[in-house]
């Protein structure tokens, strides 16, 4: 975690007190230049929470407890071997000695699968086209030209009158705050899988060791090793993991969030936009772009939009918005998302995109 992030974050559990580097347990920075903390504590001021900071990735979660007891495994999994100091072993295993550990299913974002369909769907369409097998890379040609990403920044940017800080809301391993890094001063990543969030740290700013390649998958383990390429300003991005129900940063601090595919993914998706909301600054530009793929298991019918009325879901959207004090500035009624699942399995979605600023 970057130290300039800590003007930005905000304690997750109370989100009043200021998170600041915890003296008492012994920190680590990244080749030992204090600008970035590779292993440490947060603490908040206020309430006195913990967070730790693991391979770079601060883990912002109310609760910190339940979050590690269901994810040790995968969390210390995703380490380097050795990396962790006996002492935040400890830390993360205590977390499992109080509490009894939490039915968990790993959704299918969260584990390495899902991370490589990521890196290959955020990280060149065009590129991976050539492995895909024939009949899928002439489905993919058909809607090459469209960079989904490319295109929502673009949104972004026209429509944005100053560079300045950015959040992205469920951001997996980074693809979006690749292609704002030229325009933002300030890239901050919210993501609740931990190695997806390490996975981003490592692809956009190298850290705490590069990612430059990852393998597509063809049949069963067999598949192509493929190449990340990724230029970009190392100082201005950072990825935590982070609730986008409870999102751990400071109210009215961004001049523009982004919450792609992310809001019928969790149970309570208007709470998401309320999130998004108040973590705008005046003025700013909220883009959210969703295939409302409602399913029953993960949002309550209760809350899908709109449960109660002859609406679409894409109306209901915009009348959300605007009862926030929302101007819409810009509607995309359907962008194909195509999401590489592996070379022999292609999803295209059809999202509706729209871009919203806030009352100053
Ligand atoms: C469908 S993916 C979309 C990723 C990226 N925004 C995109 O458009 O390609 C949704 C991402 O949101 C993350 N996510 C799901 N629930 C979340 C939550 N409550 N808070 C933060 N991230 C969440 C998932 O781990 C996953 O990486
Ligand atoms: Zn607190």
């Amino acid at each position: 975690m970057r130290v300039e992030t800590l003007d930005l974050i905000c304690c997750a559990k109370c989100r009043n007190g200021q998170l600041a580097i915890d003296n008492e347990f012994k920190v680590t920075f990244l080749r030992n230049q204090k600008r970035e903390v590779l292993e440490g504590l947060l603490c908040c001021s206020e309430c006195g929470s913990k967070y730790p900071i693991v391979e770079g990735v601060a883990i912002l979660v109310p609760d910190v407890g339940s979050y590690l007891s269901a994810r040790l495994g995968e969390v210390v999994l995703a380490t380097r071997a050795g990396s962790l100091s006996r002492a935040m072993r400890q830390h993360l295993f205590s977390y499992q000695e109080v509490r009894y550990p939490l039915p968990y299913t790993s959704q299918s974002w969260e584990g390495i699968a899902g991370v490589d369909m990521y890196i290959a769907t955020h990280y060149g369409v065009k590129r991976r086209c050539a492995h895909a097998s024939k009949p899928l890379r002439q489905i993919l040609s058909k809607i090459r030209p469209v960079d989904i990403y490319h295109t929502l920044a673009t949104m972004l940017h026209t429509s944005t009158p100053r560079d300045g800080k950015h959040l992205d809301v469920g951001c997996s391993v980074g693809g979006m705050m690749e292609r704002l890094s030229s325009f933002m001063t300030t890239l901050l990543g919210i993501e609740y899988s931990f190695l997806a969030a390490l996975t981003a740290r490592r692809i956009l700013i190298s850290s705490p060791t590069p990612l430059r390649s990852f393998m597509w998958p063809r049949d069963g383990l067999k598949g192509s090793r493929d190449r990340i390429a990724v230029r970009i300003g190392r100082s201005i991005v950072d990825v935590v993991v982070g609730d986008a129900l409870r999102l751990p940063v400071q109210i009215a601090s961004f001049d523009s969030v982004s919450a792609l595919h992310v809001l019928e993914l969790t149970n309570a998706p208007k709470l998401i936009l309320k999130e998004c909301n108040a973590s705008l600054a005046g003025g700013g530009r909220l883009l959210v772009s969703t295939p409302y793929y409602w399913r029953n298991d993960r949002t309550p019918f209760s809350e899908w939009f709109p449960h109660a009325s002859s609406r679409s879901s894409s109306a209901e959207l915009q009348r959300l918005l605007r009862s926030y004090g929302h101007e819409i500035i810009l509607e995309k009624k359907a962008l194909p998302w195509p999401l590489l699942v592996n070379q022999r399995y292609l999803q295209v979605w059809s999202s509706h995109v729209v871009l919203s600023r806030k009352q100053q």
